[in-house]
């Protein structure tokens, strides 16, 4: 099957906050990072404001909205706080994610088959402001159709668990993971659902994800921000853009 379109990429600015944060001062600025990478190629830009605000804060979604030409991929949680902000500022798109306070960074999928009924009013509203409502889930069937259940346009698969074995040298456990995604990939795009993929992805890991033909956007952002260290932020995206394009053949 031939790719169904141009893969776009999503730069996720997060662990800039993260650093500005370990400060509590004004740099790096996460802004003036979105408009690098928007000169890079990257073609939108992702944030998650977290419950506990650890890295992006309220003023950073101001100030994206209000300065990005590209579009914003707001993640966030399912709970009331998110949503009324989220109505406020309308991003492009909205990206529902689990979320809980201990852990270090989104380490599952949603669970949207368990919650289907509040996740259904609960993006509702969303949509009707003309967001388009994604759904962060594990290469799960019953997720999926759940998803599709509910009303979301997107599902972004989660690619931490192939991410994760890929590092840890689990060859055969990463091949496993990387087929539950090819085959979920095209489920979903079966039922009529776009599908995007994320999480932990680097230079070595990216290709199998960006040659699936049904994917349409990898969000990408850890990596990308830590390579900035070593190459600078324009040329750590555009060698991942470069990965990807080459990937896609
Ligand atoms: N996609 C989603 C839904 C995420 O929650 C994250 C992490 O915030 C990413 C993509 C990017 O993951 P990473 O920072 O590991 O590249």
């Amino acid at each position: 099957m031939k790719p169904l379109g141009r893969l776009r990429l999503g730069v996720n600015i997060d662990h800039v906050a993260t650093v500005r944060n370990a400060r509590g001062g004004a740099y790096p600025n996460p802004i003036r990072a979105a408009k690098l990478a928007e000169e890079a190629g990257a073609d939108g830009i992702t944030a998650h404001l977290r419950e506990d605000r650890r890295h992006i804060s309220d003023a950073d979604i101001e100030g994206l909205m209000a300065n990005l030409r590209l579009p914003l991929n707001f993640e966030m949680a399912a709970t009331a706080e998110m949503q009324a902000i989220a109505l406020r500022h309308r991003p492009h798109a909205v990206c529902i994610v689990p979320e809980k306070r201990e852990e270090r960074t989104t380490e599952g999928g949603l669970e949207v088959a368990r919650e289907e009924n509040r996740l259904a009013h609960f993006i509702a509203p969303l949509r009707e402001a003309g967001c388009r409502v994604s759904i962060f889930i594990a290469a799960d069937r019953r997720q999926i159709e759940a998803a599709a259940r509910i009303g979301a346009q997107v599902i972004e698969l989660h690619t931490g668990a192939y991410c994760d074995a890929h590092a840890e040298g689990h060859f055969d456990a990463r091949d496993r993971e990387l087929a539950a995604l090819r085959d979920m990939a095209a489920f979903a795009h079966s039922l009529g659902l776009e599908v995007h993929a994320g999480h932990g992805l680097t230079y070595e890991t990216v290709a199998p994800v960006a040659a699936m033909p049904e994917v349409m956007e990898l969000n990408i952002g850890h990596f990308l921000i830590g390579e900035a260290i070593f190459r600078g932020l324009g040329p750590a995206i555009g060698e991942m853009r470069r990965l990807m394009d080459e990937a896609r053949g």
